[in-house]
């Protein structure tokens, strides 16, 4: 069985539904602080299997211990965390503790009952301001936000316990810009008030709940001025999970730290995604250009090669199709869980 911390969340919700799918079973943590118990009620509806959870936190313990006690785990994949970069800033403290202390607690109750798999989701984040695309080799640098500082702490104090013991299998995931839903529409990404990131903002707008977007910005050394990030549709990034469990799991395979950027290799633009978002569903996208936003970097996407040579993995879906997906979820969900 997997343990998914964090598993009702967006990635974790797309990644229970694949894993289920493959013939994983899997059993989910989390908290609720920024999702619902809801999209797990759907994923057993997509998938016919059972869903398994416990309401609790991963800084509890006790309550891992009891997770560990009661349930086979051959392995752990921590989605759980915060997420949102401006809070970060106003609430380092609460950042600090639930990604940093937290995945301390989750190692420490994992090495106490010898579970020594662990997949981590990352962030393209922790390579600060390099050179683009990024790739594996590329030295990580230092993140612009606490959010992001949290993410690198935990890479290191993962290479840290890697070097101690060298019975730990452990994926880096690095996860570029995540964008779309499943292609049913049933589960998706659901932000509490407005959101932060840029896809959830555009689909809110189209559905009537946002007047405007507003553009960070239009006069970046890019092709039009607008950022340029990575999208990724969801579900490939929720494959590139299960490639990575399996590879870890594949005992001709080394132990140790394995480091895989999830991201298509291709940057868009923010005003590209705009133009395909009406393109494809014929809705109109009211937006002004609005000042820079602090930490903005102008354009970063990834080498992929390294997860397709080693995970057999690579991003199959289109622009269209992760714009066509994301508002099939938003029109069906214009409340989201709620
Ligand atoms: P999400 O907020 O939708 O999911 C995170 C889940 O963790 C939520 O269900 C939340 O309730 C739960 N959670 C948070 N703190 C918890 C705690 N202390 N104990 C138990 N459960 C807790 O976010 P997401 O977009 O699915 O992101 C999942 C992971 O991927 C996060 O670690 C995030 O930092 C990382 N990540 C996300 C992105 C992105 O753009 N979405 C990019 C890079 C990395
Ligand atoms: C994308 C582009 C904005 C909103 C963040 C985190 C990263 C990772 C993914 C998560 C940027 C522009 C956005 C809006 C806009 N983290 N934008 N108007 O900043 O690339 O990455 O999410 O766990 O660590 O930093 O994603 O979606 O916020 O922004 O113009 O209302 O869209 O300036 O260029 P970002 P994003």
């Amino acid at each position: 069985m997997i343990l998914l911390t964090g598993g009702a969340g967006y990635i974790g919700s797309h990644t229970a539904v694949v894993l289920l799918r493959a013939g994983y079973e899997v059993l989910v943590v989390d908290n609720f602080c920024n999702s619902s118990p809801e999209s797990l009620k759907r994923i057993e509806k997509i998938t016919g299997k059972k869903c398994p959870y416990i309401r609790g936190d991963i800084r509890d313990r006790a309550l891992l211990d009891n997770v560990f006690q009661q349930h086979t785990i051959e392995a752990v994949i921590h989605f759980a965390g915060l997420k949102a970069v401006g809070e970060s800033y106003a609430k380092p403290l609460d950042y600090y503790h639930c990604n940093v202390f937290g995945t301390i607690t989750l190692l420490q109750a994992m090495q106490a009952f010898g579970v020594k798999t662990f997949v981590f989701s990352s962030s393209a984040t922790v390579y600060g301001n390099a050179p683009i695309p990024y790739t594996e080799q590329t030295p990580t640098g230092v993140p612009s936000n606490p959010y992001g500082r949290t993410k690198l702490h935990i890479e290191q104090i993962l290479q840290d316990l890697s070097n101690s013991d060298d019975e730990w299998k452990i994926a880096l995931l690095r996860y570029f810009n995540p964008v779309a839903a499943i292609e049913t529409g049933e589960i998706g990404e659901d932000p509490l008030g407005i959101p932060n990131n840029l896809m959830p903002f555009i689909s809110q707008v189209a559905v009537g709940k946002l007047p405007e977007l507003a553009v960070f910005g239009n006069d970046y050394p890019t092709r039009d001025g607008s950022c340029v990030r990575d999208f990724i549709h969801i579900m490939d990034l929720a494959e590139g999970h299960c490639a990575a469990l399996d590879f870890l799991q594949n005992p001709a395979h080394p132990n140790g730290v394995h480091i895989w950027n999830l991201g298509t290799g291709k940057g868009i633009s923010v005003l590209e995604m705009i133009a395909a978002f009406e393109k494809v569903n014929q809705v109109k996208i009211p937006y002004r250009i609005a000042p820079k936003r602090d930490g903005d970097l102008a354009e970063f996407y990834a080498n992929p090669n390294k997860a397709k040579m080693e995970l057999n993995w690579q991003a199959k879906r289109s622009l269209e199709d992760m714009m066509r997906d994301l508002w099939n979820w938003q029109k069906n969900n214009p409340n989201g869980y709620r």
